[in-house]
């Protein structure tokens, strides 16, 4: 598609869809509830109907599916699934689904897509099996995925990456153990699967980096999912771009594990306000974000969890920034839905930014224009929302190839975009 060139200034005001994290472990954690788990606001998206597909297959029924709402049950006992899973693309579906049919007697099978299938999941099989867990992948660490449930003990899973997916693998997995499960993560990640087990009145405790979740049943709650903050990074990057502009972004998830990026935008010296407006299920609220003269940052592993799919647009972001900015132990990047170090580096330099790729990050030289030219996304919808926030500011028009994939997370995102350029 072509993107073309936009106006000076923007006042805008969006509501971004629901959050996708929340989204998964609500459909997910149907599975082990008790009752009707109701879910207002959900994400209706390609990765979130990946979990709805897995939960499906092992015996949660569908009550009701429609545009703000979503209400599961499960039907009786789970059950081994009829066949193969197909994850799509979503890392989160097959990681955490592992975790949770490990608890389901007999024979899963979790598949993916081309670059699901590329990603690695020995990181996952692994301390699950240190759990007790039966769990295979390819010699080559990667999907399909295949467990034999039913036996896992629990124990202790040390984790060698700082992965939000791999911590909730272990803890659904402990929900269904013989005994306690405790994982210790080398950096704090995202924290949504220890609140919501607390929430639907599981045993969790959390002490320094180490969680221990205790097996029982779950009951299951109703609750209304805030707007992604991943999603709304992009639009508050496009005000935070250019001075003057302003963008208003209403129900955002607010946890402090997943606002780096806009914490990072203040640092950079855009003006950001964040008003928390409500506390459940999580911390949500309001976020303004007027764009002013930015300048160079640093970004090093311990900022990285907070931010992670937004550390792209923390490149775009510093090559509009006055001086040298270094974003470096960001190496998880190259796992992602594509190696987005790379896709990014490809893409920025395409445009015309003076930017260095590094085996965990970059270095980028602000302040660079940028031009059109034409842009591959490789799949990957967040590197194509990436190239459409780059060419609000860039010269010329963008020829943008794999606009389609913005269907895994925000679906109506270049409507949403059209609309706020005036079209
Ligand atoms: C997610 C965790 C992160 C993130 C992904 C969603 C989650 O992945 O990149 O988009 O919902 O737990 P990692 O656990 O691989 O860091």
């Amino acid at each position: 598609m072509e993107l073309t060139v936009w106006p000076e200034r923007l006042d805008g005001r969006v509501t971004v869809p629901g959050d996708k994290s929340l989204t998964h472990r609500g459909i997910l954690m149907a599975a082990l509830a008790e009752g009707p788990m109701e879910l207002r606001g959900w994400l209706d998206a390609a990765d979130t109907r990946a979990s709805l597909r897995l939960a499906q297959a092992v015996g949660v029924r569908v009550e009701a599916v429609r545009p703000g709402f979503l209400q599961l049950v499960r039907q009786g006992a789970l059950h081994e699934p009829n066949g193969p899973i197909d994850c799509g693309n979503s890392g989160t579906t097959m990681r955490l689904g592992a975790g949770l049919v490990t608890g389901i007697e007999g024979l899963s099978l979790l598949t993916g897509d081309t670059s699901l299938s590329r990603r690695p999941m020995a990181r996952v099989a692994e301390p699950l099996r240190q759990l007790g867990a039966t769990v295979l992948t390819r010699r080559s660490g990667t999907a399909p995925v295949v467990v034999w449930g039913g036996s896992t003990k629990g124990g202790r899973a040390e984790l060698e990456v700082a992965s939000a997916q791999v911590k909730s693998a272990c803890l659904l997995a402990g929900i269904r153990a013989e005994g306690p499960v405790t994982v210790r993560e080398p950096r704090p990640t995202r924290d949504h699967t220890e609140r919501m087990i607390r929430a639907m009145g599981g045993e969790i405790t959390v002490d320094g980096g180490a969680v221990t979740v205790f097996p029982g049943p779950l009951e299951a709650i109703s609750f209304a999912v805030p707007g992604d903050p991943s999603s709304a990074a992009f639009w508050a990057a496009m005000a935070a771009l250019r001075p003057g502009r302003q963008i208003v972004l209403e129900n955002v998830l607010l946890n402090p594990r997943r606002t780096g990026f806009f914490r990072l935008l203040a640092k950079a010296g855009a003006d950001v306000t964040m008003i928390e407006q409500g506390d459940i299920p999580e911390p949500w609220g309001q976020i303004v974000v007027t764009g002013g003269p930015l300048k160079a940052f640093q970004l090093g592993a311990d900022d990285i969890p907070a931010m992670v799919d937004e550390v792209p647009l923390a490149a775009l972001i510093a090559t509009q920034a006055e001086g040298t900015s270094e974003i470096s132990g960001a190496d998880e990047l190259r796992v992602k839905e594509s190696d987005r170090i790379q896709v990014t580096y490809t893409i920025l330099r395409a445009l015309g930014a003076r930017i260095e790729e590094r085996s965990d990050g970059w270095s980028i030289d602000g302040i660079s224009p940028l031009r059109g030219g034409p842009v591959d996304a490789r799949g990957d919808h967040r590197m194509a929302m990436l190239t459409a926030v780059a060419s609000t500011v860039a010269e010329g028009s963008i020829d943008l190839k794999g606009e389609e994939s913005v269907a895994i997370s925000y679906p109506d995102f270049f409507k949403e975009f059209l609309t706020l350029k005036g079209e």
